[in-house]
């Protein structure tokens, strides 16, 4: 009997016995523990993910925005966990949804739409998964034919070139209507390119020149994108690396990109015995993290340096100064998040086992020597001012977590100074889960971190999602505006602020 009929058998054995109001019995074993945990763990809350398109609401708006603050703040993030009882095993696998945010002097509006990819408009059309996700291979699953057979565009979005895009880390961007959100589909850089990885972190450089890369993990490929300020592509190249990890973002300079690799490495024999894509890799801390550094002119003369093993998902930004190479990163332990928090959080559970730091990294190219020092801050999603990405830089905000408690996620935003050590936070307080802030220059200035810092976060007392603007050299005053939604959208992954 294949797993999915035995399934069924049980759930029609089982009856419906209700467990509560927010909570159904299911088969599927991963549903079952979720629905079992919501009643006790209010966190779970921003984990339910929804089943349709979020149509046009209006927020209420507490504050005045800032003169000069207009134009629309989209986030993207897996939205759908569920579909037909069979709940995603990895908080990374569901369908995206771009959430558009648009504040105006007449208000603040929102709305979402799941992208329209092929995967979800294939499982949507079976009425359960029939393709497999980064950490789920769901029962019966059809072969996977290429990469954008399960691309599910869920980590973030890209406006460059007059295109704006849903992106996903295994395959295509996937382009949409900024306005409609409507999806148009893949886009091809190159014929060469076609359906190759292109990574949810490309960096836009202060000349709207726009450098990404994409992991081709079977392969062993790492692809570069170099892509002129007007959206065409000026050069793309896939360089064999050794040893080929789990990498989610990387950094630009002025001369350099640079890439760190995690001990999580692809092991084919894995993937060809069936594992996910994630269960596919392997913790081989006798690697160490090991750092790539690209000269942009010279990508096939790679250097190689190597720190402590640790895991990354995230980079702030990175810059040259006299010749040494400076970053920042989130820094964990162990992949223990990756394999097995996020999958924990799709089971409604969560155990404190370890957290991140902020790491500052130095490079020497001269002398081949890599260093890394910790900050004890718990903090993610790490962004900068949009002015001075790849350029000499002090100002890091980011999520941070200060006194969750015992749930998951963030509490407080942080504006950190990376050259002092020094830092500065507005808590939001327990009740309240914390994504992604992002800086916005204020129109006219010029000095980095002039602005605004703005995000999005789930009151789960009241049941509302918050959309709050800060003034970004004054994140301790609290927001300046705050405009607040009558209903939960899943926490999700990264924005980006488009001006009108
Ligand atoms: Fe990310």
């Amino acid at each position: 009997m294949q797993r999915r009929d035995f399934l069924h058998t049980l759930l029609a054995a089982a009856g419906s016995t209700a467990l509560g109001a927010h909570a159904t019995v299911s088969a599927d074993p991963t549903a079952a523990a979720f629905a079992a945990a919501q009643a006790s763990h209010p966190w779970t809350l921003g984990y339910v993910g929804l089943q349709q398109d979020a149509a046009s609401m209006a927020l209420n708006v507490q504050g005045r925005m800032p003169a000069g603050l207009a134009g629309r703040f989209y986030r993207n993030g897996p939205a759908r966990h569920l579909l037909g009882g069979e709940r995603y095993h990895h908080l990374f696998d569901g369908d995206g949804m771009v959430q558009q945010y648009t504040l105006s002097d007449q208000g603040v509006t929102h709305r979402g739409r799941f992208v329209r990819t092929e995967k979800f408009l294939a499982d949507s059309a079976a009425g359960h998964p029939v393709r497999a996700a980064f950490g789920t291979n769901p029962p019966g699953a059809e072969a996977v034919t290429a990469p954008d057979a399960i691309n599910v565009a869920n980590t973030s979005v890209l406006q460059h070139g007059g295109r704006f895009m849903a992106l996903w880390e295994g395959g295509s961007a996937t382009e949409m209507d900024a306005q409609t959100l409507d999806t148009r589909g893949p886009r091809v850089w190159s014929p060469d390119y076609a359906g190759m990885p292109f990574s949810a972190h490309p960096k836009i450089e202060p000349d709207g020149t726009l450098w990404n890369f994409g992991i081709s993990s079977s392969a062993g490929l790492l692809s570069i994108y170099h892509i002129k300020p007007g959206g065409d592509l000026a050069a793309a190249t896939s360089i064999k690396v050794p040893d080929i990890a789990m990498v989610h973002d990387f950094a630009v300079t002025e001369r350099h990109l640079v890439f760190l690799l995690p001990p999580l490495v692809f092991d084919r024999d894995r993937a060809e015995a069936g594992e996910t894509f994630l269960d596919s890799h392997v913790w081989r801390p006798e690697l160490g993290l090991r750092v790539l550094l690209l000269a942009k002119d010279r990508l096939d003369a790679p250097q190689w340096f190597t720190l402590p093993a640790g895991f990354v998902f995230h980079i702030g930004n990175a810059c040259e100064e006299k010749g040494v190479v400076r970053l920042d990163c989130i820094r964990s332990p162990s992949a223990w998040a990756a394999t097995t928090a996020l999958k924990d959080l799709m089971r409604g559970q969560y155990a404190e086992k370890e957290h991140t730091a902020v790491a500052l990294l130095e490079l020497n190219p001269a002398t081949g020597q890599a260093e890394q020092r910790l900050l004890p801050l718990v903090a993610e999603f790490p962004r900068v001012d949009p002015r001075i990405v790849g350029r000499t830089y002090r100002q890091v905000f980011t999520a941070a977590r200060v006194d969750a408690g015992d749930r998951p996620g963030f509490d407080a935003v942080m504006r950190l100074d990376v050259a002092t050590g020094a830092h500065e936070l507005y808590r939001y307080g327990r009740e309240v889960m914390v994504e992604e802030h992002l800086f916005v220059p204020r129109p006219g200035s010029r000095n980095e971190g002039e602005g605004w810092v703005m995000g999005t976060a789930l009151d789960l007392a009241r049941r509302q999602m918050l959309l709050s603007v800060f003034d970004a050299q004054h994140l301790a005053d609290g927001p300046l505006v705050q405009a607040r939604m009558d209903r939960v959208m899943p926490l999700g992954l990264h924005a980006i602020f488009v001006p009108a």
